[in-house]
């Protein structure tokens, strides 16, 4: 089975083609083009900017994917597209693309919730996603080795992305249970709100962590909501950043100690509350996803963390960690199509909670 796959919910523009084949999942082709080099000058995302620069990038992005493969529209089994949550001018973008593709083309629409789409990029074979196009060779090796390296359930998943931060149990493919979230700021958008509180550029993550590596965790910041039921907040973190940044003489040395700080304290509550959950609901799995699971402090806490409890942690690569179209048509693997593509409408407020 060969699924497409588009990705349009924020400022970056995907389509990736994915193959199912004896259960492993399998990338063909994966294009990105991002606007956040362009968001970055206005110091976050301008709604309007990033779907004026999905239009732009949406049909280049689409046959990108396809002629990298040189691929047949005739060897496609469904397009996949990211439903919500989003930013509904850049989702409008995507879902009326895939909308006219599965009626032109004559294939079938899977409309896929972008947040489940992140926990799906575990389904991915490492290979694949790090080189698109396998030697024969690779290949042969790749299929002979059994799935049980891919997520196993029950298994607890840990979404950290820019916008959100969630626990969900989940059970099966399409059966969950949402544990918890965050009630003010996520984790990615207080790393992102803390860099520009120290005049670092958009994402602020990736920034934020770089500026860490020469600092020191002395600043002893609020743990938030660490020892409290399964939500998150961190609100209170960004605002006593804003205060010790504002009492302290700006120098780089301070500016690494205080990065050092935040990331720290951000992976302290994240890896106490996934480890806890994981204990209290007794999974032996535990998959982490979105943009801030490519960060390296937070999987190495949580590796060494799970590996004390004896459950296997499942992390993405980098590039399949923040928005992608591969995750999107992985997670559409597990999905029905909509009975009439037509009437798919794009829904900027999904969530995993409800
Ligand atoms: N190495 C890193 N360390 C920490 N944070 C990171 C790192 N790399 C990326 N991020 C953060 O990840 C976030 C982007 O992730 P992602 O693309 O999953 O979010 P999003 O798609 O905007 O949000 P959502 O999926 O909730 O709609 C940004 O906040 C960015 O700062
Ligand atoms: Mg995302």
């Amino acid at each position: 089975m060969i699924i497409l796959g588009i990705e349009t919910t924020c400022d970056e523009t995907g389509a990736a083609i994915l193959q199912m084949k004896n259960g492993r999942i399998t990338i063909l082709s994966n294009v990105v083009a991002s606007s956040a080099p362009l968001q970055a000058k206005y110091g976050g995302v301008i709604p309007e900017q990033a779907a004026r620069e999905q239009i732009r990038s949406i049909i280049p992005v689409i046959d990108a994917a396809i002629s990298n493969f040189k691929f047949q529209i005739s060897n496609l089994n469904a397009i996949a597209v990211s439903q919500g949550p989003g930013l509904i001018g850049s989702l409008l973008v995507g879902v009326e693309t895939a909308k006219t593709l599965s009626l032109i083309w004559k294939k079938p629409l899977i409309p896929v919730n972008h947040l489940i789409g992140h926990f799906y990029a575990n389904w991915i074979e490492r290979e694949s996603s790090v080189k698109s196009q396998e030697s024969s060779e690779k290949k042969s090796r790749l299929s002979t080795l059994a799935t049980s390296h891919l997520p196993q359930f029950p298994c607890l998943g840990l979404l950290v992305s820019g916008g959100h931060t969630d626990l969900v149990l989940f059970t099966n493919h399409g059966k969950y249970k949402y544990l918890g979230g965050t009630r003010d700021d996520a984790a990615g958008e207080c790393f992102d709100k803390c860099a520009r509180l120290l005049g670092l550029p958009y994402p602020g993550g990736p920034e934020i962590s770089k500026l860490a590596e020469k600092g020191k965790d002395i600043y002893k910041l609020p743990r938030p909501m660490i020892n409290d039921g399964w939500d998150f907040s961190f609100s209170g973190l960004k605002t006593a950043v804003a205060s010790t940044f504002k009492e302290s003489k700006p120098t780089l040395k301070v500016e690494c100690n205080l990065a050092a700080s935040i990331e720290a304290a951000i992976v302290d509550v994240l890896v106490i509350k996934t480890i806890r959950a994981a204990q209290k609901y007794k999974v032996e799995q535990i998959i982490v996803a979105g943009g801030v699971a490519a960060n390296e402090k937070l999987v190495r806490k949580l590796k060494v963390q799970s590996e004390k409890l004896k459950v296997k942690l499942h992390n993405p690569p980098p590039n399949l960690c923040t928005d992608n179209a591969a995750m999107i048509a992985a997670a559409a693997f597990f999905q029905k199509p909509i009975a009439d593509p037509l009437k798919l409408q794009a829904d900027p407020n999904l969530s995993l909670a409800s």
